[in-house]
């Protein structure tokens, strides 16, 4: 059955193989593996032919203006706004806020330059609900029901507008090829086509892609490699707090963070973020310390709960820290405070169970361990940065300057921090009390005496 032209895809991880496979060779997921037939060159690719190379130094080297994408979060994200002629990825899972997200910034974006948004998913009438919903006004932005890529591309060449969204790229396809929308060969056409016309004419071009909660039919991760920017949109259904997370990013840092809240009227940024994961209480179990995401400190909850076990092994579980993490914690704990965890249950959440990357979360997490076991709230207003090695030393940490600049901008009064460097310590003398420690032992010491 199978022709010259035909080909196996693997709709998970992309990899491509000639012949059917049940399980995919390169990701291991089962039945993924479909059968897809090659396209033809598109016609876009060959008119571009004719171009030619030049020398280096006839580059033009403009520097990059960007635009405002109306939300001062999603700038950040994008590393301080739009680039004319880049192409954004935005993933996200469904219903997680993503057309309301483009259809805000469409609806300020469109106050100054020309904005085209390409649903494809919902109807005009779908989105015009939205947009009274989302309380939008705005008489510059055109939208565009279509699924039909040639039609797409060629709506966009005769606005020419500034910025173009596509929503979602799973849902619009190219005639010239037989397989169906959303398999990973359209959604890689598509994309390739609809970013040579960006780049080609200088839109900005935001495609949205669905990614489902286990990463199946991610058509989205295959394309990661082709645009400049990649963007998750995340969150849970249970609180309405949103982050957006740069993944990939060539016009500015990656892992920047932009956090909004859900509300009827469409998405709020939030000013303060260390507001909302935060408690302030002084309780045991509870502290706080100061993560870097991106390029933004950020004060975060650590919250224990040490228990006697009722089972043959201990439970231990996490949220929005790595397991591993806990159990190298535990382990350092055991070995230089001299104390015995086998008996006991462990469970761990950060505040909000927000996402904590950063290893300078370690003494946190094990000074609230060490405060719900023993039942004793730690010392009051005080906030605790440091990565544990496993010989039960505390490492330095990036970015401690603007870590503490956090701290006593809200207003905590004592801060535990390893070794700092003179110069530090010199510039912040009278607005926060300092406790530089070597090890967790200091730490316990200073933090958990009654
Ligand atoms: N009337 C409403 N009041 C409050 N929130 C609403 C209302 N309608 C929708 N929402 C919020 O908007 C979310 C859906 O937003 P949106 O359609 O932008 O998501 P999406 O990521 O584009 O979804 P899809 O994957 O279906 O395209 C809902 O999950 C809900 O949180
Ligand atoms: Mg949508
Ligand atoms: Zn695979």
């Amino acid at each position: 059955m199978s022709s010259k032209l035909s080909t196996f895809i693997c709709q998970n991880c992309g990899s491509e193989t000639s012949q059917y496979f049940g399980r995919c060779l390169n990701c291991n997921s089962w039945n993924s593996i479909v059968e897809e037939i090659k396209s033809k060159r598109s016609n876009y690719q060959e008119i571009k032919n004719c171009k030619k190379s030049i020398p280096f130094n006839e580059i033009s080297s403009k520097k990059i203006s960007r635009f405002t994408s109306g939300f001062r979060e999603f700038d950040r994200v994008l590393g301080g706004g739009i680039v004319p002629g880049s192409v954004v990825l935005l993933g996200g899972e469904p219903g997680i806020g993503k057309s309301t997200l483009v259809l805000q910034s469409a609806g300020k974006i469109s106050l100054n330059e020309k904005v085209l948004y390409i649903t494809a998913e919902e109807s005009l009438e779908q989105v015009k609900i939205r947009w009274e919903r989302l309380n939008q006004s705005s008489i510059n932005l055109k939208i565009f029901a279509e699924t039909n890529l040639s039609l797409i591309i060629k709506e966009i060449k005769r606005l020419n507008p500034s910025f173009a969204i596509i929503d979602s790229i799973q849902a619009i396809h190219n005639h010239e090829m037989q397989s169906s929308p959303g398999s990973v060969s359209q959604v890689r056409a598509c994309s390739s086509e609809l970013q040579n016309l960006a780049k080609d004419n200088n839109i900005a071009l935001l495609i949205i892609g669905h990614v489902t909660k286990d990463g199946a039919l991610a058509g989205p991760k295959t394309l990661e490699h082709l645009v400049d920017t990649v963007i998750n949109f995340e969150g849970d259904n249970i609180s309405s707090h949103r982050l957006l997370r740069s993944i990939k990013n060539r016009f500015g840092s990656t892992f920047e963070i932009g956090i909004f809240e859900m509300l009827e009227e469409g998405l709020r940024e939030i000013k303060n973020p260390s507001s909302i994961f935060t408690n302030k209480e002084n309780i045991s179990g509870v502290t706080t310390t100061i993560t870097n995401e991106g390029t933004r400190p950020l004060a975060v909850d650590i919250q224990a709960l040490v228990n006697k076990t009722f089972y043959s092994n201990p439970r231990r579980t996490t949220t929005g820290i790595s397991i591993n993490r806990l159990h190298q914690i535990l382990a350092v704990i055991e070995k230089h405070v001299g104390i015995k965890l086998s008996e006991f249950d462990c469970y761990i959440a950060t505040g909000g169970g927000f996402e904590i990357n950063d290893p300078s979360s370690d003494l946190s997490v094990a000074i609230s361990i060490l405060s719900s076991l023993k039942n004793i709230p730690p010392l009051a207003s005080c906030s605790f940065i440091g990565e544990l090695g496993l010989s039960g030393q505390v490492r330095k940490s990036n970015n401690l300057r603007t870590k503490i600049e956090e701290a006593i901008r809200l207003g905590i009064k004592n801060i535990v921090v390893p070794k700092l460097e003179d110069e530090l310590n010199n510039n912040f003398q009278n607005l926060i009390k300092i406790k530089e420690i070597s090890n967790i032992k200091e730490a316990v010491d200073y933090s958990l005496s009654v």
